[in-house]
């Protein structure tokens, strides 16, 4: 019998995790597993999903459960379980809750699903993506934070609005930390339909895309009263397609720098090519001035957050 990849989604009965559950579905992407403290809220998910079937042309697979163990065999874990930030309130806010939730299901993949490969969605990411890692023993290759593709987006709509072109023609990552102080707009190499952004736009115009792309989470908690889903749903279920299907797609993802943009042991947001074996292989893009300071602090800023963690384990 042909084996279909085995997802399993921790946290599904949550907006995050639904939304992984629903893009994925309707890619067709595998067999998933929603797992939630909840169990009726994830069948109740998985249901609703199912339903979906018939108008959206995809037959999908689920299973759904509070049972931890149904982890056992899974070729990819998405981790989305942790409480949401609320308006007002910053990702780093949340790392006393996160990181015991975290550290508490990291102990299951490891012991369930011991050759999975990991996506962390849990906020505050880059130090969730540390915790999983020092949790799990995972090679870095197998543990992997998704907030650089929901930034990317969001920087790449944000563009897309200010020339009036199409999203799909902009080329522009995010890197360095998911925060809002500390993320990095790569602007020095962005380009709409291979023109570079700075032809298109003044610097003023680029500095205010800049900051709508910063603050795009926090503006986004403030109208909803809870922080998005769509979005960061789409960006993680391009990742498990990645990996599932060995596209090798380039996607900027959070994973441990060794050695990459001469930093050692700090977990940021860098460009990856995402295969079956999980992150194959870190890409470095050449930085201004101005965008490589940016990402060294960035860099300090996750590293003491990992501090911060390590005192809350
Ligand atoms: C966001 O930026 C939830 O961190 C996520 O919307």
């Amino acid at each position: 019998m042909v084996k279909q990849p085995k997802i399993a989604v921790v946290g599904a009965g949550g907006n995050v995790g639904a939304a992984v559950a629903q893009w994925s579905s309707l890619k067709e992407l595998g067999e998933l597993v929603l797992i939630d403290l909840k169990a009726d809220v994830a069948e109740g998910k998985a249901l609703d999903l199912k339903q979906c079937g018939p108008y959206q042309g995809f037959n999908a697979v689920y299973t759904a459960t509070d049972d931890i163990t149904a982890l056992q065999g899974a070729d990819v874990v998405v981790m989305t379980a942790g409480v949401p930030r609320k308006p007002g309130q910053s990702r780093e806010e949340l790392i006393g809750t996160n990181a015991k939730i975290v550290n508490g299901i990291c102990e299951n993949v490891k012991k369930h699903a011991p050759d999975s490969i990991l996506i962390v969605v849990s906020n505050p990411l880059d130090a969730m993506v540390y915790v999983a890692k020092k949790v799990t023993g995972f090679p870095r290759e197998r543990v992997i934070g998704s907030a650089g593709v929901l930034d990317s987006s969001r920087f790449r709509t944000n563009i897309s609005l200010a020339t009036k072109t199409s999203v799909e023609d902009i080329q522009a990552i995010v890197l360095g930390a998911h925060t809002d102080k500390d993320m990095v707009p790569v602007t020095s190499s962005a380009m709409v339909g291979n023109v570079p952004l700075n032809k298109l736009l003044s610097e003023a115009e680029i500095d205010d895309v800049v900051a709508r792309t910063k603050r795009g989470g926090a503006d986004l908690t403030k109208l909803i009263g809870t922080s998005a889903w769509l979005a960061p749903g789409a960006g993680t279920s391009l990742m498990v397609e990645s990996i599932v299907r060995n596209q090798g797609r380039v996607l900027p993802c959070s994973v441990e720098l060794q050695g990459e943009f001469g930093v050692t042991g700090a977990f940021v947001g860098v460009p990856v090519q995402l295969t079956n074996e999980g992150a194959k292989r870190v890409f470095e893009v050449e930085l201004s001035s101005n965008e490589g300071e940016a990402f060294q602090k960035s860099v300090e800023a996750n590293k003491e957050l990992m501090k911060v963690a390590d005192g809350v384990l």
